[in-house]
């Protein structure tokens, strides 16, 4: 009993359960997380990499982003469905450990990691700390020798290849602050002036005693749906391996492409396909290695929203219903509900679509056009931005807002004071609380007055 369900009635199950019971078991807003669907996800993504790296002779890795959503049950089913964990924080890494996920199947990355977060990783015997500066080269490369053990370590590198949506974009240099650039400095007379800013930190790594260079890390944007993108940054990540090895000897053991893989938002998006990617991404390394007379390395790849994303869906109360009339005499019907921007900021930040269903009723009423928005003090607190609801729709209905798995609770936040809402799964007709609603106690427990 995986996914979503309406029955005649109208009233709506998630993986068995009807939403009236979650609500009256645990209140609105909530995130509802079906652990069978993630899990299915999990194994997909994994299955589909394994078979298309192994027919090329290679192999894959598969590490869940956690930054998507982390919550101790989900590190122990990522972990449980044959995938490792990938962290950006202290924090982060602190969930993946109580988890009893073993330090040796997580990943630790941050443009800007604290001695604090580099030490416990190394102290828990992390399998690889993924560097982003020099600067960061040498704090890990003291503090690993400071304990008397080497480092594993992969490098971060940007290959000019920007993706996300449809398209992807390729540009030499780069202005953002993650990862190492693989283009060199231009020089006064034109020409390359030394090294890359990727090629002098893998050079940096290669000889301090305190490191071992593991590979090189690649990660190219989020919600891609175009693969093309991942081809031409894994091409490019293969040549400046062997680059590397031509200059140094040193020929890495693996790659990592990075995360982003896009997931369907709206009904009838389509999302990205794991099978084909991986095949596309599979045969073009192939035929780099075979161009570069290089052995392919083992892959990796860090897929955060396309594991969770859709696994997820937020249940929310409506609470009031106002008609407003717009320039050109259409009425747009506000549609208020009891959380918002606090419990996903993503419309508000990145401008994104969601979908919303009345749920737990059936209603015969024409559709309105809608806009659902939350109860914060801001007029960009929207949920959705525009969506088709029964013209009925009334104080006291429920609405699911789908596909909400991924960066709604790991970026919640309590703006106006508001409490965030519990993680629910829901498995086999019943569900269980993963992470409990936030009270207001909670947050006036760490106002010291
Ligand atoms: N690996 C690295 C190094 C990353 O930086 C990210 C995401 C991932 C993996 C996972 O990407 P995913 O497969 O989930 O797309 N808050 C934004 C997304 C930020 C992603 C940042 N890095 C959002 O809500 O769309």
């Amino acid at each position: 009993s995986r996914g979503v369900r309406r029955r005649e009635d109208g009233s709506v199950e998630v993986a068995g359960v009807d939403v009236h019971d979650l609500v009256a078991e645990h209140g609105t807003p909530v995130y509802v997380l079906d652990e069978a669907d993630f899990r299915a996800r999990a194994r997909g993504y994994r299955t589909a990499f394994e078979t298309a790296f192994r027919a090329v002779g290679s192999d894959v890795d598969v590490y869940y982003a956690g930054k998507a959503l982390l919550t101790v049950a989900v590190a122990r089913w990522a972990r449980e469905e044959g995938l490792r964990v990938d962290t950006a924080s202290g924090g982060e890494l602190a969930v993946a450990l109580r988890a009893g996920v073993p330090g040796a199947e997580i990943g630790l990355h941050g443009n800007n990691k604290s001695d604090a977060e580099i030490g416990r990783a190394l102290d828990e015997g992390v399998g690889r700390i993924i560097v982003d500066s020099l600067v960061e080269v040498e704090r890990v490369a003291r503090l690993a020798g400071e304990r008397g053990v080497v480092a594993p370590v992969m490098v971060r590198v940007t290959t000019g290849v920007h993706a996300g949506g449809h398209e992807y974009i390729s540009t030499a240099h780069e202005d953002q602050k993650f990862g190492l650039s693989i283009a060199a400095p231009r020089g006064t007379e034109g020409g390359p002036a030394g090294d890359s800013p990727a090629m002098a930190a893998l050079l940096d790594v290669v000889v301090r005693p305190e490191l071992h260079l593991l590979g090189i890390h690649s990660h190219i944007g989020s919600q891609i749906l175009d693969p093309s993108g991942f081809e031409v940054a894994a091409r490019a990540v293969l040549e400046l391996r062997a680059e590397l090895a031509a200059r140094t000897g040193v020929l890495v053991d693996e790659v990592d492409i990075g995360g982003g893989y896009g997931i369907a938002y709206l009904p009838g998006e389509v999302a990205l396909d794991p099978e084909r990617v991986a095949k596309d991404v599979a045969a073009a390394v192939d035929a780099a290695a075979a161009e570069l007379g290089t052995p392919l390395p083992r892959f990796s790849i860090e897929p955060g929203r396309a594991i969770v994303g859709p696994a997820g869906l937020t249940l929310y109360t409506v609470g009031t219903v106002k008609p407003v009339t717009l320039d050109d005499g259409r009425v747009r019907t506000y549609v208020s509900v009891d959380g918002g921007m606090s419990d996903n900021i993503r419309p508000a930040l990145y401008e994104a679509q969601y979908h919303a269903e009345v749920v737990g009723r059936a209603s015969d009423a024409e559709p309105v056009l809608a806009r659902v928005v939350g109860k914060h003090c801001e007029s960009g607190d929207i949920v959705v931005h525009e969506v088709r609801l029964p013209g009925d729709v009334r104080a006291g209905d429920l609405l699911a807002v789908p596909a909400t798995g991924a960066y709604g609770r790991s970026m919640a936040s309590n703006y106006n004071m508001l409490t965030r809402p519990p993680v629910v799964a829901v498995r086999d007709g019943a569900s269980r609380v993963l992470v409990r609603r936030e009270t207001v106690e909670d947050l006036l427990a760490l106002d010291e007055g």
